[in-house]
Parts: C-alpha cells; sequence; structure tokens
C-alpha cells in the first residue's frame, strides 16, 4: 500500500455503509449476519482511521428511511448497535475517540438510547477522532428541523424586537445535527450504488464522491488507500479555476 502525503488526506470523510444485505445474501446467510459482519469491519475501518490521523468520520448508519424495512430486520440492527457500543466503549474512551450523533435518537429502543448517551457522556472530551453516527438520520429531515428552531427563534426575536435578523450560511450550520464538525471532504459508498440517498447534502456541497462496488463487509483498508490516492489526485477548486503549474 503506498503511503498518501499528510496534507493530501481528508480532514473529514463521511461512509454510506452499503451492502450488508447483498454480502449475506451472497453466502445464503440471513441479512442480520451481513449487518454483523458490518459492524466488525466498522470497527476495523476506525482503526484504520485512527491510524492515518484524520480527525472527522460520519458513518451512515441507519437513515430516516430505513423504518420501511421489516421489523425483524430493525430489530436485528438496534441490537447489534447494542452490542456494538457495549463491547466497544472503553476501548473508544482508551483511544481517545469522541462520539456524536446525528439524527433523531428518541424513536430507537430505550436500552440503545441509554448506551449512546452513555457514549457521548463518556466520550465528549475527547479530540482524537470524532466519530459521527448517522443513527435515524436523513438531510433533508435535518435541514427541516434547522429551519424550524431558527423560526422558533426568529418569531421570538421578532415578538421583543419588532424586527427579524436574517441569518448567514455559518449561522445555519449551527441548527445542522453535524455542528461543529467541518464540512465532508471525500464521500465514500461502497455497494455499487451511485447516489448519495439523503445523506449530508448540506455537508458533502463540496465533497469528492468516491464510489465502489465492494460491498461494505469487504471493504478493506487497501480499498480505504486506493479511495485516498485517488482523493489525494483530485484538483479541489471549490468553484474557482484551476490551479496553473
Ligand atoms: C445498508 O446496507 C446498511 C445498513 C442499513 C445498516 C448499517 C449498519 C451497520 C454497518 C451496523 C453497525 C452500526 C453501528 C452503529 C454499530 P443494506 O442492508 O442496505 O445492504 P444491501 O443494499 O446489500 O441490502
Amino acid at each position: 500500500m503506498n503511503s498518501i502525503e499528510k496534507n493530501k488526506l481528508p480532514k473529514h470523510i463521511a461512509v454510506i455503509l452499503d451492502g450488508n444485505g447483498r454480502w449475506a445474501q451472497l453466502r445464503n446467510l440471513p441479512r442480520s449476519e451481513g449487518h454483523r459482519k458490518g459492524g466488525e469491519n466498522l470497527k476495523r475501518f476506525i482503526d484504520d482511521i485512527l491510524e492515518l490521523q484524520i480527525p472527522y468520520i460520519s458513518l451512515y448508519a441507519f437513515s430516516t428511511e430505513n423504518w420501511k424495512r421489516p421489523k425483524t430486520e430493525i430489530h436485528s440492527l438496534w441490537k447489534l448497535m447494542l452490542e456494538f457500543f457495549a463491547k466497544y466503549l472503553e476501548e473508544c474512551i482508551e483511544k481517545k475517540i469522541c462520539i456524536k450523533i446525528s439524527g433523531d435518537i428518541t424513536k430507537l429502543p430505550k436500552s440503545n438510547q441509554e448506551i449512546i448517551n452513555e457514549a457521548i457522556n463518556k466520550t465528549k472530551k475527547n479530540k482524537h477522532l470524532y466519530v459521527n453516527f448517522c443513527i435515524n438520520y436523513g438531510s433533508q429531515q435535518e435541514i427541516i428541523n434547522a429551519i424550524n428552531q431558527i423560526l422558533e427563534i426568529k418569531i421570538n426575536q421578532f415578538q421583543q424586537t419588532g424586527q427579524i435578523k436574517k441569518i448567514n450560511k455559518k449561522e445555519f450550520e449551527k441548527y445542522l445535527y453535524t455542528y461543529p464538525l467541518p464540512p465532508v471532504d471525500l464521500l465514500i459508498r461502497p455497494g455499487g450504488e451511485y447516489r448519495i440517498s439523503n445523506f449530508l447534502l448540506w455537508q458533502c456541497a463540496y465533497a469528492e464522491l468516491y464510489f465502489t462496488k465492494t460491498l461494505w463487509p469487504d471493504f478493506s483498508k487497501e480499498d480505504l488507500y486506493n479511495a485516498l490516492e485517488w482523493y489525494s489526485k483530485r484538483e479541489r477548486r471549490f468553484g474557482g479555476l484551476l490551479s496553473i503549474k
């Protein structure tokens, strides 16, 4: 595996953890086995990210649309998440990982909410790596939620002052679930689909998009390095012009 110049690494990587179900079906296993294998791979992936000293990752673990899945699959996901946090929380604390959640977790089973809140509290001072789990997350919902919070503040402001002060991009971002994380530099989607699926639409405005057919449970360190090597060669212009060499 080639080493990549540190200054060419992304600061924030977002991953759509896709392909667990197909990984299991290809092996005649229940879909829940694919999720279990996907969870194990997640742990390995986080260790690779720590080694690379990349400071932020966002992981799409359950979308607002995933509620359409069979109840048995949803329950197996909650069980898996519970086990994941129970098993790795101590290690996260030791490795100075800060666990952040984006999404509305109040719809999750109580035990999941409890362990997630415990993980947030016990790791909130850590700064080595921010792991942002996007759970019951949808980008459109996130933006509507931000607008509604701002509306409430503005109505109050109007009632008190008779005026409404307009907001800018920086202020708007404070109301997104992902605040204070920086924008996404690299979005990785394993699993062979070429879409963003309502994931971090605002935050990915200038992200480089990397798609691979590899299914998430098979996504290896080598796959990560391939994505990073591809990213290191991208010329990021943010709407400006090509740099003249
Ligand atoms: C999408 O694959 C994957 C999910 C909906 C769940 C992702 C969850 C994990 C990797 C488990 C670990 C999560 C935590 C927070 C510990 P899919 O089932 O849609 O795959 P398919 O497209 O092949 O059917």
